[in-house]
């Protein structure tokens, strides 16, 4: 047995997807060497006891830093978003390197590997986003860019600067299908969008709140049944990205039930706000809670709660879009209150997002191993990083979060590590935090206070193919 660890974690109730068990975790050069009763010494020691020794949690959708255009800027970058995601419990984030129009893919990796690059405090890969899948992009750049460990990417079928054709989408599938790697879907109907929009912003209706009623369930229904359609004549798997309610859910688990490998996710958002957290017919605060697809409704919100539990979803993600509201490059363009179709889309979840899934678990919701198994393990097998990442276990890195079941908090944005000046979810209370987070067996938070590890200490991580789960 290994001896001399350079951190021993005592009496840890250790929670995975599928076991619980007590015993001291023995850390050694970042990594798990021993899971036993009464290890020897360590150089630090951490008594754990009275908390969950959980894996680090795999934020699987975020943006840092991600090129946006002229007058916009994230709030957000590789520092002050995985300072936030660690002070939330979140060890490994998954943003997006994004190819604008015209752009080679490995261009915008590289530009994104720059931002990251001294940056980030704790690990991370990359998802793409293909915006322009020109020959080149799908005979070449993709492939290459899939056998260099970029084994995910994300396509749109809205958003005029990114929103791919149906035969596009195809095209993309299949290089997906050739080269084993994992296409996740935004889903809605960009031209039902659009003319809805016309239709409301000629009636003069411009507050915040039409941006829901631009955006109703249909479309996101509609479009996600065609990604499953195209997905089953390709033959690959996809999974549809942050889905918000009822109208979603029923398309994917027919999907699932004829046996297609329809993977599916969903965010904090979708279980805690509405359509009426986007404000009424005056004022504009309800900018903050913009985002696509936009929150639904209380019946909507028990949907994707049975969802989780039954297994439709495989990820629950914070989908963190760093937009400040009082801010010309953020909710108010330019310093301006402005019609909804022109408030940038995304809201900030990256440090509450398991905070808020685990008062579910808190009021019987859901299981702590299904917690674990959609925060850490599913993507962690989905977008190739297991068993490296998502489990606590002798070879894996030592990313581990002791959580603390009992606390409450009343969530404040004055306490959070984000660069965003608001939350969504102000005021609301939780059971459950987190007090220590460990990446790679270094202490980030001790007691809940952020230890300003070195920025860039984090590591980008070369991901494998998808381990695809059984559905
Ligand atoms: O409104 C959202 N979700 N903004 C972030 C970008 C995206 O589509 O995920
Ligand atoms: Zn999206
Ligand atoms: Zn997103």
């Amino acid at each position: 047995m290994t001896t001399g660890y350079d951190l021993v974690i005592r009496n840890a109730d250790v929670v995975t997807a599928s076991e619980r068990f007590n015993c001291d975790i023995g850390v050694k050069d970042g990594v798990v060497v021993a899971l036993a009763r009464e290890l020897g010494a360590g150089a630090r020691e951490i008594d754990a006891t009275g908390l969950l020794a959980l894996p680090g949690g795999i934020d699987a959708h975020c943006h840092l830093d991600q090129p946006m255009p002229e007058g916009l800027k994230m709030a957000d970058d590789f520092l002050s978003g995985t300072r936030a995601a660690v002070c939330g419990g979140t060890t490994t984030v998954i943003p997006f390197a994004a190819q604008e129009k015209g752009q080679s893919l490995k261009a915008a990796v590289a530009d994104y590997h720059r931002r990251a690059d001294g940056r980030a405090v704790t690990d991370y890969a990359f998802h793409l986003i293909v915006s322009d899948p020109t020959p080149e992009v799908l005979e070449r750049e993709l492939p290459e860019l899939i056998a260099a460990g970029y084994t995910s990417f994300k396509i749109y079928m809205t958003y005029d600067d990114l929103k791919l054709s149906d035969r596009e989408i195809l095209e993309v599938m299949d290089v997906a299908r050739r080269n084993q790697a994992l296409v996740m879907v935004h889903a809605e109907n960009s031209d039902c969008i659009a003319w809805l929009t016309d239709k409301l912003t000629e009636a003069g209706k411009h507050a915040p709140k039409y941006h829901a009623l631009s955006r109703p369930a249909a479309v996101e229904r509609e479009a996600t049944h065609r990604a499953i359609a195209f997905s089953e004549l390709v033959d690959v798997p996809i999974l549809i990205v942050h889905v918000s309610g009822q109208d979603a859910i029923e398309q994917i688990e027919w999907a699932q039930r004829r046996g297609l490998h329809i993977y599916a996710e969903t965010c904090p958002q979708y279980l805690y706000l509405t359509a009426e957290d986007l404000g009424h017919e005056d004022g504009y605060h309800g900018a903050k809670c913009v985002c696509s697809p936009p929150p639904r409704d209380s019946s909507s919100q028990k949907a994707v709660w049975s969802a989780l539990k039954r297994g439709i979803f495989s990820v629950f993600s914070s989908d963190h879009a760093p937009f400040s509201y009082d801010d010309p490059q953020g909710k108010k363009p330019g310093g301006e209150e402005v019609s909804f179709e022109h408030i940038p889309n995304g809201i900030p979840g990256i440090e509450t997002r398991l905070a808020l899934l685990f008062d579910g678990v808190s009021h019987g919701k859901l299981s702590l191993h299904k917690f674990v198994e959609l925060t850490s393990l599913n993507p962690a097998k989905l977008y190739g990083l297991y068993p490296r990442k998502g489990t606590i276990a002798v070879g894996s890195d030592a990313d581990i979060v002791l959580w603390d079941p009992l606390k409450q908090v009343a969530i404040a944005n004055d306490a959070l590590h984000h660069n965003v000046d608001y939350t969504p979810y102000e005021g609301r209370t939780v059971h459950g935090w987190p007090k220590h987070c460990l990446s790679r067996g270094e202490l980030l938070v001790e007691n809940g206070r952020y230890l300003e590890p070195e920025a860039g200490r984090g590591q980008f991580l070369a991901a494998g193919k998808p381990q695809y789960l059984d559905l």
